[in-house]
Order: C-alpha cells, then sequence, then structure tokens
C-alpha cells in the first residue's frame, strides 16, 4: 500500500512511550511512520502492534541481509505481524538471489524494498569498504537499484543524489524512499548525502525519510 502523503517520519526510538506519543501527533499529518531496529530489538512484535495500531502505516525498516533462506524466513515471521507492515525492506547488496527469495516471502499489499547504498556513505568510505574505486556512491546506488528491479522488488530507498539515474533508467512505478532530507539551513548530523524536502520531490522521490528534523 502506498500512502498518498509522502511524508514517512523516522521515529528512531527504543522508547515506547516516546514512540506512541510522536504517532498520536503525527496521525493526519504524515503518511507513514518508521520503526527502526533500535524500536523491534526492543519491543518485538507486542511493541510493534501497538504502534501499528494507532493507525498510520507503517514502514518496518529492518534492512534484512543474509543467505537467501534465512532473510526469505525472517520475512515470513515478519510477515505474520498485524497489521502488516505497510514497506519493509532489505539490502540489496545481499544479491538477486536473496532478493528474489525475500519477494517470495512478502505478500503484494506489503511494498518490499531494498536499501541501496547508506545515505551516512560517501564515496571515501564505500571505498574504503571495498566498493569498485572506479564507481561513485550514485553509480553504485544505480547499479544495486537496477539488480532489485530485477529482482521484482517494488523500489530501493536511496540517498537525494541518486534519484537523478534512478529515474532516468527504471519505471517511473518504481517506489524511490529517500533519507538524507533537511530543511534548508538544518544541521546534517551523520548524513552525508542530503538534500531538501522540495529538492527531493522535484528530483522524482516518492517517500520522504525525515527522522530528527522532525523529531528533534
Ligand atoms: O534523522 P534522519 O532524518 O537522518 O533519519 C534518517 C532515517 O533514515 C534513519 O532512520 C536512518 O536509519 C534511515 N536510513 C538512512 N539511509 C539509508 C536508509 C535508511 O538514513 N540509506
Amino acid at each position: 500500500m502506498t500512502s498518498p502523503n509522502p511524508i514517512c517520519v523516522a521515529l528512531d526510538t527504543p522508547d515506547l512511550g516516546r514512540a506512541r506519543l510522536f504517532v498520536n501527533s503525527l496521525r493526519g499529518h504524515v503518511g507513514y511512520v518508521k520503526l527502526g531496529m533500535e524500536f523491534f530489538y526492543a519491543h518485538g512484535a507486542e511493541g510493534y502492534r501497538a504502534i501499528a495500531n494507532e493507525g498510520v502505516p507503517v514502514f518496518l525498516d529492518l534492512k534484512l541481509h543474509d543467505i537467501p533462506n534465512t532473510v526469505a524466513q525472517g520475512l515470513r515471521s515478519l510477515m505474520a505481524l498485524s497489521p502488516a507492515p505497510a514497506i519493509i525492506n532489505v539490502h540489496a547488496t545481499g544479491g538477486l538471489d536473496m532478493m528474489k527469495a525475500a519477494r517470495d516471502a512478502v505478500p503484494a499489499a506489503t511494498r518490499l524494498i531494498a536499501v541501496t547504498v547508506l545515505t551516512s556513505l560517501s564515496n571515501e568510505n564505500i571505498h574504503a569498504a571495498g566498493f569498485d574505486a572506479a564507481r561513485d556512491t550514485a553509480a553504485h546506488a544505480l547499479a544495486l537499484a537496477k539488480l532489485t528491479h530485477s529482482a521484482g522488488l517494488d523500489g530501493v530507498v536511496c540517498s537525494p543524489h541518486d534519484l537523478a539515474g534512478i529515474r532516468a533508467s527504471l519505471p517511473r512505478s518504481f517506489l524511490t524512499v529517500v533519507p538524507g532530507i533537511r530543511p534548508a539551513d538544518s544541521a546534517a548530523h551523520d548524513q552525508k548525502r542530503i538534500a531538501t524536502p522540495k529538492t527531493a520531490v522535484e528530483a522524482g522521490a516518492d517517500v520522504l525519510v525525515i527522522g530528527r528534523a522532525i523529531t528533534g
């Protein structure tokens, strides 16, 4: 399911009370809330249900990355959650077979997307990690987005700077979920590849993941 409101607020807290407070004050103003690993590892299925039952679609951002069988089984366990997450994700660097196995495990009602290159990583960071030094982050993100599309997933998580290449190469229906969003004069924090909401939407972002700029 895709919300008509593109704003997805990253709750990024292990505190159930704080997450509940946020979801209550955000209801009606945002399209999604995003629950990440710090929340899910602390509160599990019960905590997830407490937030998901508040009526705002949930992006469950657990970024699964393992061998195909393990990722598929992990996703099947997550698909038992009710209400089902609106969006769930894996890492595209897990490879084609892993993403195909993930696709088989997730019914179409949940959008299954893949993380390309984390927005906290610079060219220097990915080259130090062993990625092809002849390619920059945008080129790696595009290659991973093409792999994700060929595996049959619904879209990708990518930086605002990666959107131009992805929009030029893949169908418009391919979902782009974009973190690293900052109002014009706010702090970048640990993000390296950022853009304003306006620039990201103009570049073709479908969902804007905004954390500290709202929750902080
Ligand atoms: O506070 P901020 O707006 O930087 O939060 C961004 C959110 O998006 C965090 O929850 C972070 O984990 C997530 N994210 C990201 N880059 C990715 C994938 C997810 O920043 N490539």
